[in-house]
């Protein structure tokens, strides 16, 4: 069976979560796109690990990870993480492959990410992710088969830095960045990264041939795609699964389910537009303090999130634009507190209702979400793992969700830890 796991909203819609509970039964863990800008956070009953580059499903000892071709790898953060990970326990090295296609992150691209954001105010998570998939279009980034020849790497490197230096002192005027600072932090990693770089598209294929099970993994979500989010707030990969095929060489047709998260309501870091946002003292509702684990902070960059009511046009809109078979709705628990629970169905703009999505972040800015409103649930649903034990209006506030959605909802999840589902499959 093979499965493509991913969000349906602004990203962190608790994937972490459901990839762990899919990942028992997998031999592979395919990550397709984008890079370090991805936080996942397990809870284990032992320990807390964070993912932001290995997949998180190699938790399980028989699963192998491979970071595909749509991916922006760092290489020197990607050896960090590894060790970590090894020193939690976890092994991780013969595990793991990376596709020689993906490509590379390197110091600049941070640094032009920091320059670059300070005029557009995206909010991006400084990761050098957007620069270095601009690098690929523009054809002249370098990518993890490069690192298999240290010399013409180094050569790359030094030419790829004097048009870099060209931006940061012309077009920034600040300083220049030394060629050590950017080389060394590779060159310490180059000769272990080398051997487990290797042809991806052939490992995948193969294990389909034999029937293995694979669970393909989309970071960030629906709502910040490159072409299908809220251009240009959004990250600069393909994070619907519009990604899949290009990123890994994979088809939509040997996916045997297609699974998309959202949590019960809505949350989004950095800028741009967000039509159900909630006013400060309601979003802190849900926020809570970050003292706890599932509290709204980003596991990247730490940051507060915004948080809104659940927006069931734009999750309408991302069901559409990926052909899902299931649901998987997370964090209902942290609506427990509320007497009134509001539901987004659809957007009026300029008075008017609107039936697709605008592509212009100016007219979303300006919709106004018509909401629905439900009673709150009566007794906390955190933790519960019977779907006949949730309250009355916490099955009604599902259903409503699964009716206007038109698609199942396959899994719930009660609270951050591994055991608080309740799956219906
Ligand atoms: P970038 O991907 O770092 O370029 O950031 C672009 C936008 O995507 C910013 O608004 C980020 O906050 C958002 N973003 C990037 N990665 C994630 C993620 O994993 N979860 C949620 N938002 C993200």
């Amino acid at each position: 069976m093979n499965k493509l796991v991913f969000g349906l909203q602004w990203g962190d819609e608790g994937k972490a979560k459901i990839v762990d509970i899919l990942s028992k039964d997998a031999d592979f863990i395919v990550r397709y796109q984008g890079g370090a800008n991805a936080g996942h956070t397990v809870v284990t009953d032992k320990k807390k690990f964070i993912f932001h580059l290995v997949p998180s499903g190699l938790l399980y000892k028989q699963t192998r990870g491979i970071l595909g071709a749509g991916m922006v790898i760092d290489i020197p953060g990607l050896v960090e993480e590894i060790e970590n990970l090894e020193k939690n326990g976890l092994e991780i090295w013969p595990r793991l492959i990376i596709s020689p296609r993906a490509h590379l992150v390197l110091q600049y691209h941070k640094y032009q990410d920091v320059l670059e954001d300070e005029q557009k105010g995206i909010g991006t998570t400084s990761k050098g992710i957007g620069p270095t998939y601009e690098d690929k279009a523009a054809r002249r980034g370098l990518r993890a088969a490069d690192l298999l020849d240290t010399k013409k790497f180094k050569q790359k490197v030094e030419e790829q830095l004097a048009l870099k230096n060209n931006i940061f002192t012309k077009l920034y005027n600040r300083e220049p960045m030394a060629l050590e600072e950017v080389l060394a932090p590779y060159i310490s990693h180059i000769e272990k990264i080398k051997p487990i770089i290797k042809s991806t598209p052939d490992i995948i294929h193969e294990a389909i041939e034999n029937n293995s099970n694979i669970l393909f993994e989309g970071a960030q979500g629906t709502m910040l795609d490159i072409d299908w989010g809220t251009y240009p707030y959004v990250t600069s990969s393909n994070s619907s699964a519009a990604g899949l095929h290009s990123c890994t060489g994979v088809p939509l047709k040997y996916i045997d389910e297609v699974i998309g998260l959202t949590k019960a309501y809505t949350t989004r870091v950095g800028g741009g537009p967000f039509p159900t946002e909630l006013d400060e003292t309601t979003a802190q509702k849900i926020r809570g303090t970050g003292e706890n684990i599932g509290d709204e902070y980003g596991s990247t960059t730490g940051r507060p999130r915004r948080c809104g009511w659940l927006d069931l046009f734009a999750l309408k809109y991302a069901i559409k634009i990926n052909s899902i078979h299931s649901i998987a709705l997370s964090k209902i628990d942290m609506l427990d507190e509320f007497d009134t629970i509001k539901i987004c169905t659809h957007y009026q703009l300029n008075g008017k209702p609107i039936n697709s999505m605008p592509s212009l972040y100016s007219d979303l800015a300006d919709v106004r979400p018509v909401y629905e409103e439900l009673p709150g649930w009566e007794r906390p649903v955190k933790g519960i793992k019977k779907i006949n034990e949730l309250p009355e209006n916490a099955i009604k506030f599902i259903k409503f969700i699964e009716i206007n959605a038109g698609v199942p909802i396959h899994y719930i999840s009660t609270a951050p830890d591994r055991e608080a589902i309740i799956s219906l499959k």
